[in-house]
């Protein structure tokens, strides 16, 4: 299939319709459902693979990133664990193209969905970053916008041709488990929630333009225990129908979402592995000790 994404485009709003239109039915959207009632089903879109190969990121003459080479299984949930500083952060932006943002900084290396290079020549970064959908440490709903505003605004920024908007928030709400907190005040500010509903309300943000691949860094850094168990149980949903990789420093976290590990030292990639694997027998003396609290 070729990749929608890939095609030049002149506006988020022609991607829009490129997307919509070269997908195949199992990837179908929410917007070209016209029956009310099927609208809510849960369109089961797919995951897609990333892989990672000799990803180098840099800020300027810090080197962050260092040589990753990593595949990701679509429709699985991998950790990206490690001391601060190592560079995890750094690296999921990579995967969405947003690390160029910060002024002097570049990537080299390659970066695939599926078979295609989000680095490749013509791909637009705006596109890479509405199929790959990132939720950030701290809930960041926008301030002066309502619960639905919020979750409409990157529905609104793609174009909504064809979109019934109220149908795509509702859905996108119902899909990041929030729907019923807040079906009888979408008009009150976004701001007004609890924490662990305003990273939920994110979630939903994230969800509502239809990304393939969700980028978590520490989601849940800034929730009480319940808020957090609950954004985990949402991440065990959420797998069935994207491709997940989060950011943790809590190795239970790790221990209870991800199907995979991956613990990074220093910009590099020490060991990816079945979670189980990371914890109980790794290969690495050093992801020993990081694991087991030696360091960190
Ligand atoms: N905007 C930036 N400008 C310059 N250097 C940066 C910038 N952001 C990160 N770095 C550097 O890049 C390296 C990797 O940082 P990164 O934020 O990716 O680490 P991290 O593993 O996410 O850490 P933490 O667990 O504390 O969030 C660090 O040396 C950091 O100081
Ligand atoms: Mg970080």
């Amino acid at each position: 299939m070729t990749p929608p994404y890939t095609r030049p485009t002149t506006s988020p709003k022609d991607m829009t319709e490129l997307e919509t239109g070269g997908r195949d039915p199992e990837r179908a959207s929410v917007a070209e459902r016209t029956d009310g009632a099927q609208a809510r089903v849960i369109a089961p879109a797919k995951g897609r693979t990333i892989a990672l190969r000799d990803l180098n990121a840099y800020y300027g003459d810090t080197h962050a990133v260092r040589g990753v080479s990593l595949d990701y299984a679509a429709n699985q949930v991998t950790a990206m664990i490690g001391p601060s500083g190592c560079g995890k952060s750094t690296l999921v932006r990579c995967i969405n193209r947003m690390h160029e943002e910060v002024p002097g900084a570049r990537a080299e290396g390659q970066v695939t969905l599926d078979d295609i290079d989000i680095y490749g020549d013509g791909v637009d970064p705006t596109s890479v970053r509405r199929v790959v959908g990132m939720v950030f440490q701290k809930p960041n709903p926008f301030p002066t916008m309502s619960i639905f505003d919020n979750v409409a605004a990157g529905i609104r920024l793609s174009g909504t041709r064809g979109v019934d908007l109220r149908e795509r928030v509702e859905w996108a709400l119902a899909c990041a488990g929030l729907w019923d907190e807040v079906r009888d005040r979408l008009g009150a500010p976004g701001v007004g929630l609890s924490g662990g509903q305003q990273q939920r309300l994110c979630i939903a943000r994230t969800i509502a333009v239809e990304p393939e691949v969700i980028l978590m860094d520490e989601p849940c850094s800034a929730l009480d225990p319940i808020a957090t168990l609950r954004i985990e149980d949402l991440i065990q949903d959420l797998k069935e129908r994207y491709t997940i990789v989060i950011v943790t420093h809590n190795m239970q976290q790790a221990a209870r979402v991800a199907d995979t590990t991956a613990f990074m030292l220093n910009g590099e990639l020490i060991e990816h592995a079945p979670t189980e694997k990371i914890f109980s027998q790794p290969a690495d003396t050093r992801t020993e000790e990081y694991v087991t609290g030696k360091f960190g």
